[in-house]
């Protein structure tokens, strides 16, 4: 008979019937360590197994045999399937993008989710979306022109925001996206359809030599809404499709076959994030919008269903197994990759970042829909942004010119956050629009309340650049993206090799978080089974990767 080495603290719940095992009790481990490697390997499968002096151990799978009396008195607990991550999410999500794992990095403006950090993820066979909202298209060019010589078979995909001010910006993304052939686009901040990504998707449709429909311009629609779900699951309108038809920029084949194809293929279902967010819970959203899509299936009935995943708060094992157990069919993650040594920003950002918890986030006014009120999700700790852009925003609301500010209150302004005089910030604005997009400064014109706006967004606008450059003496001053998911990352992380900032790369990150979420997935599926574990085998501690 075997002998246990320890208590490894392994008991079985009361059970109504006992199942027997045969197996062979020398293959069976009892040690902690032995047990924790046991639910680590989730490449085999484990049995979990009671020896006739009420000793809790595994043993592999293979281990049992079907010969009576081979091990007697030995009963079987559980079943531990095998797990390997690539198991997790829709096996269509990772087919049709070629990915290894159900497992994407979402773009992060600025070029924060830079080539370096796509280019990183293609090669590993995963999923990276390149960050060009508010870049020149130029510098867009520049690093399609990097990622598609680095990855010529490897996934990668550019983000296409949503420009509700400067509508010419979302054109000239398309443009640059058509004419290099990119495959496949993260949508995000969409209200509704505009003409754009309905070009953009509808222009990739075609019938190939065998009469099938195929769809090379593939979408992935961020959302936090249902109305605008409800719009990416839905074939293109009428309505548009008849205007691009007529403006010679798709066939009347393609608005044809459009009717076939709902606009998105992914939809990512963002939840409380980093960055632009609307701060639902993932626990809420996403059953909700796989309901939804549920509901739209029922009506349409496209041959391949709208796959929806979930963003938003995903940065530890727990996460991502969370989301994959209620439906999602692939997970994003994106304030964890900003601390990544891959990502665009600055090594005091990532630093500031690695220390994080998941108080050290608020709400606070958005350089691109100031105006209108819309609030962004940034770190607070270690910068006086979020505090000075608030500031920014009661003045704007309070008063109708620059003019108006109290004449204390403007020179605390121009000394404190500014550190320039307001007319010298304009005549930088004016400046910085004729050159990008005139309209800007016309429509300041005799419009105070709006030359305000201007000037308080270059603050805005300059803050995030402060903190990708690492600008020095501008520290308090900068504008960080970020939601709770990084404070959860780094007290998963603590006393691990990934604590420090300069471990942290994209593909270590993704690979453990989803090797950590399939031994996850073992320890509580055994407890489901009835078997009692202790806390002590949750935990998953990443290590280098060999
Ligand atoms: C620094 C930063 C910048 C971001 N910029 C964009 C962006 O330009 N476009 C976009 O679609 N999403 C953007 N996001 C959202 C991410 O792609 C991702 O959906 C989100 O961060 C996931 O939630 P998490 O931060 O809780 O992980 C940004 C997020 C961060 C942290």
């Amino acid at each position: 008979m075997t002998v246990a080495t320890a208590d490894n603290g392994i008991r079985a719940l009361p059970r109504t019937a006992s199942v027997a095992w045969h197996g062979d009790p020398a293959a069976v481990v009892f040690a902690p360590d032995a047990v924790q490697a046991a639910l680590r390997d989730g490449a085999q499968a484990y049995v979990v197994v009671r020896n006739p002096d009420g000793q809790v151990g595994m043993a592999p799978a293979a281990a049992t045999t079907t010969r009576n009396g081979h091990s007697t008195g030995w009963e079987l607990l559980a079943n531990a399937p095998a797990c390997p991550p690539e198991q997790f999410g829709d096996p269509l999500f990772r087919a049709f993008h070629q990915v290894r794992y159900a497992y994407s990095t979402g773009a992060m403006a600025n070029g924060i989710a830079s080539a370096d950090l796509v280019i990183a993820m293609g090669q590993a066979q995963l999923l990276g979306s390149f960050g060009a909202a508010g870049l020149v298209p130029a510098r867009v060019e520049e690093n399609i022109q990097r990622i598609q010589q680095a990855l010529p078979n490897q996934p990668y995909a550019f983000n296409l925001i949503h420009s509700p001010s400067e509508e010419a910006l979302e054109r000239g993304a398309v443009e640059l996206y058509l004419k290099y052939g990119i495959r496949t686009v993260e949508a995000s901040a969409f209200l509704a359809l505009t003409p754009q990504i309905v070009r953009y998707r509808v222009a990739g449709l075609r019938l190939n030599p065998q009469g099938q429909l195929e769809i090379q311009n593939r979408v992935i629609a961020k959302i936090s809404r249902r109305e605008t779900a409800a719009a990416f699951m839905q074939p293109a309108p009428d309505k548009l499709l008849a205007e691009l038809v007529q403006q010679g920029y798709i066939t009347p084949q393609q608005a044809q076959l459009a009717q076939y194809v709902p606009m998105a293929d992914d939809l990512t279902a963002e939840s409380d994030s980093g960055g632009h967010t609307d701060n639902r819970p993932l626990v809420s959203l996403l059953p909700s919008l796989l309901a939804l899509r549920d509901d739209i299936q029922a009506q349409r009935n496209y041959p391949m269903p709208v796959r929806v995943g979930a963003a938003g708060g995903i940065s530890t094992p727990a996460a991502v197994l969370g989301a994959f157990m209620m439906g999602a069919a692939y997970v994003v993650t994106g304030s964890v990759n900003q601390a990544c040594v891959e990502s665009g920003s600055s090594a005091h950002v990532r630093n500031l970042l690695a220390q994080a918890g998941i108080a050290d986030v608020m709400m606070a006014p958005a350089a691109d829909m100031f105006e209108m009120g819309v609030k962004v999700q940034l770190l607070k700790k270690g910068t006086l942004f979020p505090l000075r852009a608030q500031r920014l925003y009661e003045l704007y609301v309070q008063y109708d010119a620059l003019e108006d500010i109290p004449a204390a209150e403007r020179a605390k302004l121009e000394q404190q956050v500014f550190q320039k005089p307001l007319e010298e910030v304009w005549q930088e604005t004016v400046n910085y629009f004729m050159q990008r997009d005139p309209e800007q400064i016309e429509r300041a014109a005799d419009k105070p309340k709006r030359k305000m706006a201007l000037v308080f967004r270059w603050y805005l606008g300059l803050s995030s650049r402060w903190a990708n450059s690492g600008t020095a003496g501008r520290e308090m001053d900068y504008q960080i993206w970020c939601g709770p998911a990084m404070g959860a990352f780094n007290d998963w992380v603590r006393g691990s090799y990934l604590e420090q900032p300069a471990n942290r790369r994209v593909v270590d990150v993704a690979m453990h978080l989803m090797h950590g979420a399939a031994h996850l997935y073992r320890v509580q599926s055994l407890r489901m089974q009835g078997v009692y574990l202790p806390t002590a085998y949750d935990g998953y501690r990443p290590e280098p990767l060999g």
